[in-house]
C-alpha cells in the first residue's frame, strides 16, 4: 500500500488573492462542489476574518461540502481564529490554518516582532485554534527564506502545542528544487516530534518552479501539497494541482505515495475556474491547455496512430478531456435538462429557479440547435440564472445596435435598474464601445475597464460567445461574465454582471499585509 499524499486546494483563498480573480459566494460554492467531486482532501475556502462577505462564503462552503475537509485561513491572533472557527463550524470535517511570518525580513520589517515574540504568538494561536477543532495547521510564512534553526524551534513548539499539520511555504517563490527538498528533509530529521504531524508545502511560482519545488519536497517526505486549479494565485501563482497530481500519478515508479484525486474531474475543474475568474488557460499549459494532447506534426500523429504511447504519457480521457457531445436540443424536456445539469454538478434550490433556467435554455435552443455541456455551464453562470446571492441591481431588458460602413456605431439599451426600466443611447468607436458608453451614461459607475475578452464556448459560427469584463473601482476588482449567441449582447450582460458584483463586493483585508 502506498502512502497518501494529501491534496490541499487553495484556489478559493490564495487563488482568489490574484488581482481580478475575486469570486462571489455562489461561485465559491460551485467551485468547492467541483473540488469535492475531484476528491480534494482539504478545501481552503477563504480567509474568514477578511470581511463579512468572506466569512459568509467560508460558512456557505462549510455547509455545502460533506466529503472534503473545509479550512479557513487565520492570522495568528485570537480574533482571526475565532472568525475562522465560527465560519467552518457547520462543516463535517474542519480545519483552521493559522500562520505567522518567520523570515528575518518579515519579522523585522513587517511584524516588528522578535523571533521569541513570534514563537510565543504561534504557540498561543495553536491553543486558540484547538478550541474549535482538533485539525490545526500551522504555516511559517516565508519559510523558504527563514533560518533553519528558528524553523526547527518554532515547529517543535507548535507541534507540542497541538498543531497537526506543519506547512512550509515558499511564499515568494525563491526556492530551488534541490534546496527546498533538502530543507524539508532537514526539518523532518532534526525536529524531535516531527513524526507527530503531516508535513506540507505551499510553493509560489515566481521562478516557474512551484511544481518542481513541491515535488522535490514530496520526495523528501512532505505528505501534503497545497496547490490551486490552473496554478491560480498571488503574483505568478501557486503550484498547479493538475500538474502535481498527474506527475505523481504518472511517475508511480518514483513517488512513494499517491493521491485520491479523481483525475477525470481535472479538466471540468480547470474550465470552471477559468470561466468564473476570467483567467484563460494558455493553450500549451500542461494537462489542461487546449493543445496538451494535440499532435500537430505528421511524425507524431503517425506514431500515436500506430501506438498511442509512442508520444503520449497520459490519456486525455483520464484527465477529463472529452469530445464535445451534443447533449440536449430544442426538443429536450425539463427532466432531461435537470438531469444533465445534475450530472454536471449543478442543482436548483427551488422549482422556480429550475423553471427560469429552463426558459432560458429553450430560448438558447431556438437560436442554437446543438447544446453542449459547455453551453449549459455558461447558461447557468449567466447573470440572473446562476441562483446566486448577488444583488441584481442592473438587468438588460432589450438592446438594439447599429453598425454600418462609414457610419458611427450606435447602441440603444433598455436596462432595468432595481426593476425600473430606463432607455439610453450612445455612440462609440464600435458597437461594444457604444454599448458600454451607454451603460456608463446611465449608471455613472466611474469604474475602470481593465479587461475585455471574448471566447467562443464551442465550435461553429452559431457558438455562444462568452465575454469577461473586469472592472476596477476604489481598489476593488471584479469580473463579470455574459454569454449569448450575439457577442454584443454577451458583452452588455458581462458589463452589467460586473457592475452588480461591484455593488455587492465590499472592502476586505488581505491576510498577508
Ligand atoms: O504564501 C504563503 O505563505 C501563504 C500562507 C498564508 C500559507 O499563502
Ligand atoms: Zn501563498
Amino acid at each position: 500500500m502506498k502512502e497518501s499524499l494529501i491534496i490541499f486546494d487553495t484556489t478559493l483563498r490564495d487563488g482568489e488573492q490574484s488581482p481580478g480573480a475575486s469570486m462571489t459566494q455562489e461561485e465559491k460554492v460551485r467551485i468547492a462542489k467541483q473540488l469535492e467531486r475531484l476528491r480534494v482532501d482539504v478545501i481552503e475556502a477563504g480567509f474568514a476574518a477578511a470581511s463579512p462577505g468572506d466569512f459568509a462564503a467560508v460558512q456557505a462552503v462549510a455547509q455545502a461540502i460533506k466529503e472534503s475537509t473545509v479550512c479557513s485561513l487565520a492570522r495568528a491572533n485570537e480574533k482571526d481564529i475565532a472568525a475562522a472557527g465560527e465560519a467552518i463550524a457547520p462543516a463535517e470535517r474542519k480545519r483552521i490554518h493559522t500562520f505567522i511570518a518567520t523570515s528575518p525580513i518579515h519579522m523585522e520589517k513587517k511584524l516588528r516582532m522578535s523571533p521569541d515574540q513570534v514563537l510565543e504568538q504561534a504557540v498561543k494561536a495553536i491553543g486558540w485554534a484547538r478550541r474549535y477543532t482538533d485539525d490545526v495547521e500551522f504555516s511559517a510564512e516565508d519559510a523558504g527564506r527563514s533560518e533553519i534553526d528558528f524553523l526547527c524551534r518554532i515547529f517543535e513548539a507548535v507541534i507540542d502545542a497541538g498543531a497537526t499539520t506543519i506547512n512550509v511555504p515558499d511564499t515568494v517563490g525563491y526556492a530551488l528544487p534541490h534546496q527546498f527538498g533538502e530543507r524539508i528533509r532537514t526539518l523532518i530529521e532534526r525536529i524531535p516530534n516531527s513524526d507527530k504531524v503531516i508535513w506540507s508545502v505551499h510553493c509560489h511560482n515566481d521562478l516557474g518552479l512551484a511544481v518542481a519545488n513541491s515535488l522535490a519536497a514530496v520526495l523528501a517526505g512532505a505528505r501534503q501539497v497545497e496547490c490551486t486549479i490552473n496554478g491560480l494565485g498571488e503574483r505568478a501563482g501557486n503550484a498547479a494541482l493538475e500538474e502535481i497530481v498527474m506527475a505523481v500519478r504518472t511517475r508511480q515508479d518514483v513517488f512513494p505515495c499517491d493521491t485520491r484525486i479523481d483525475t477525470r474531474q481535472i479538466v471540468p475543474a480547470s474550465k470552471l475556474v477559468s470561466q468564473i475568474t476570467g483567467f484563460p488557460v494558455q493553450p500549451n499549459k500542461a494537462i489542461v491547455g487546449a493543445n496538451a494532447f494535440a499532435h500537430e506534426s505528421g511524425i507524431h500523429q503517425d506514431g500515436v496512430l500506430k501506438h498511442r504511447e509512442t508520444y503520449e504519457i497520459m490519456r486525455a480521457e483520464d484527465v477529463g478531456w472529452t469530445t464535445n457531445k451534443i447533449v440536449l436540443g430544442k426538443h429536450s424536456g425539463r427532466n432531461a435538462f435537470r438531469t444533465r445539469l445534475a450530472e454536471l454538478g449543478i442543482t436548483f434550490e427551488s422549482e422556480e429557479q429550475l423553471n427560469q433556467a429552463f426558459a432560458r435554455f429553450k430560448e438558447l435552443a431556438d437560436k442554437k440547435h446543438e447544446i453542449f455541456d459547455e453551453d449549459l455551464i455558461a447558461l447557468m453562470s449567466d447573470e440572473g440564472v446562476s441562483g446566486g446571492h448577488e444583488v441584481e441591481r442592473y438587468r438588460l431588458v432589450s438592446s438594439c445596435f447599429h453598425s454600418e460602413t462609414g457610419e458611427t456605431p450606435k447602441a440603444r439599451l433598455v436596462i432595468a435598474i432595481d426593476g425600473e426600466e430606463q432607455t439610453v443611447e450612445s455612440e462609440g468607436s464600435g458597437p461594444v464601445d457604444a454599448a458600454f458608453q451607454a451603460i456608463e451614461k446611465l449608471v455613472q459607475s466611474g469604474a475602470e475597464l481593465l479587461l475585455y475578452s471574448v471566447n467562443a464556448i464551442t465550435q461553429g459560427t452559431d457558438a455562444q460567445g462568452e465575454v469577461t469584463v473586469r472592472l476596477s473601482k476604489e481598489g476593488r476588482i471584479v469580473n463579470g461574465q455574459g454569454a449569448d449567441t450575439d457577442i454584443i449582447v454577451a458583452s452588455v450582460k458581462a458589463y452589467l454582471n460586473a457592475l452588480n458584483k461591484l455593488l455587492a463586493n465590499r472592502a476586505r483585508i488581505s491576510p498577508q499585509v
